[in-house]
């Protein structure tokens, strides 16, 4: 089984080329969009994660037909108001992009509905996205009172809409954006969404590309109302948080050299782009092109002596899913990184400050943690260590890396948790290494 695919050793080399999978955001954006659309969407380069299968599974049950055939999946997408009501309670895993996108549709629907997932996703917060959907005139609340899943989600009274509203978001969050910008879709007017930094477009790119009035300037978002969306094609690119494990790989590992094809490098998303060139990092971009609306290209990265830099404000949101694997990497740089601004790391799968300080300290590396992010005091030699992924898929990946470069053997309590988003991961890295 998968466990027995996590080797957890030193690689002596690390040679050739992976092709990511697709981008997780981007899949769950086309599931979302191809159901809203008329007529059918096809979605190639679909990642076929656990994450994004819970996307397919609640639009199937508000009666949308969708076949996935491993990364290609079709939709028969049925209209803005095209779906039923579901049957059950939607369950959306393990996936905040899910709960928190799906939480913007369902709000303008004619039909109540109760979401839930498992239990990291209960403690994850849903306040961010109940206030904007309650000032639209949404009954949205969490069954629990504690501003978590579950959250059930009244049904519009038959001729009522949204109010379309300016929401200025306290968090630069695509899916707190996402979120209101879906809700839009069903409102009296047009709705503007102002973030504190530009978070991920791809909601933006991909809605227009469908049909949706939407512009954006700056930091501001401006869809209008009852948008007719049309069924695409759309080409998903290879994730640049996939691809971030064999960027990182690729540099701390001594005799390495790998092509990493295929990923998306959208602005928005590729802040560990510039910070592993901030850490001298040997980093090439060959074969640049644009992939339905999304700039994407294969990078080419060797063995590197890298040192320390700070990480710190508007850069933030382009890597914050980065920031484990980002942080192992510093671990292996002369001097010292400092993660700053970068709260939002408490409210992920895990708490990201605490595991990956964690997980770091027990393989002998130098970091302290601090209110919104750690610092990390690299150089020294790794050790193999246990180590909890708390089902965290991000964590279990960011160290399967470190293991690479750490002397002896490293175990990880989940490994399996990775399906999450790569779910051949560990395949795909014993074919690049030599242990
Ligand atoms: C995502 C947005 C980010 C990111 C998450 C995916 C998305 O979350 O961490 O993995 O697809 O919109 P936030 O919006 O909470 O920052």
């Amino acid at each position: 089984m998968r466990n027995t695919l996590f080797k957890g050793t030193p690689a002596k080399r690390l040679r050739g080329e992976v092709r990511i999978p697709g981008d997780k955001s981007i899949s769950h954006r086309g599931i979302m969009l191809g159901s809203l659309a008329e007529g059918t969407t096809e979605l190639s380069g679909f990642l076929d994660g656990a994450d994004c299968r819970s996307s397919i599974a609640c639009f199937r049950s508000m009666g949308i037909e969708i076949n996935q055939e491993k990364d290609h999946v079709v939709i028969k997408g049925k209209g803005l108001h095209g779906l039923t009501a579901p049957e059950g309670i939607l369950d959306v895993g393990n996936s905040g992009t899910t709960t928190r996108l799906i939480s913007g549709i369902l709000a303008g629907q004619n039909f109540s509905s109760t979401l839930n997932g498992d239990a990291s996703i209960q403690k994850r917060p849903m306040g961010r996205i109940m206030v904007p959907l309650k000032e639209m005139g949404a009954g949205i609340s969490s069954l629990k009172d504690n501003g978590c899943a579950p959250l059930k989600i009244e049904g519009l009274r038959p001729g009522d809409v949204l109010r379309g509203i300016s929401y200025e978001s306290p968090v630069a969050s695509a899916q707190v954006k996402s979120c209101v910008l879906f809700a839009g879709m069903y409102a009296d007017r047009p709705t503007s969404v102002t973030e504190p930094t530009l978070s991920r477009n791809h909601t933006e790119l991909m809605a227009s590309a469908f049909g949706a009035d939407i512009k954006s300037c700056d930091n501001k978002c401006i869809i209008q109302p009852e948008p007719r969306l049309l069924g695409q094609k759309v080409v998903i690119p290879g994730d640049i948080s996939s691809a971030a494990y064999f960027l990182v790989a690729g540099l701390i590992c001594p005799n390495a050299d790998l092509l990493i094809q295929n990923v998306n490098i959208n602005p928005t998303r590729a802040g560990i782009l510039k910070v592993i060139e901030a850490m001298g990092g040997n980093l090439s971009y060959e074969n640049r092109r644009t992939v339905s609306g999304e700039e994407v290209a294969d990078l080419h990265v060797t063995s590197s002596s890298l040192h320390g830099t700070t990480i710190e404000g508007d850069i933030i949101p382009a890597l914050i899913d980065e920031l484990p694997v980002i942080a192992v990497m510093a671990a292996f740089a002369e001097g010292e990184t400092i993660i700053k601004d970068a709260a939002e790391l408490k409210v992920k799968e895990s708490d990201r400050i605490v595991t990956v300080t964690e997980g770091l300290t027990a393989m002998g590396a130098d970091v302290t943690p601090t209110d919104d992010g750690m610092i990390i005091r690299g150089g020294r030699m790794l050790h193999s260590a246990s180590i909890k992924t708390y089902m965290d898929h991000r964590l279990a990946m960011s160290f399967a890396i470190a293991s690479l470069v750490a002397d002896g053997q490293t175990t990880l309590d989940h490994p399996e948790c990775v399906d999450i988003s790569y779910p051949n991961f560990y395949q795909t890295l014993n074919q690049i290494a030599e242990y």
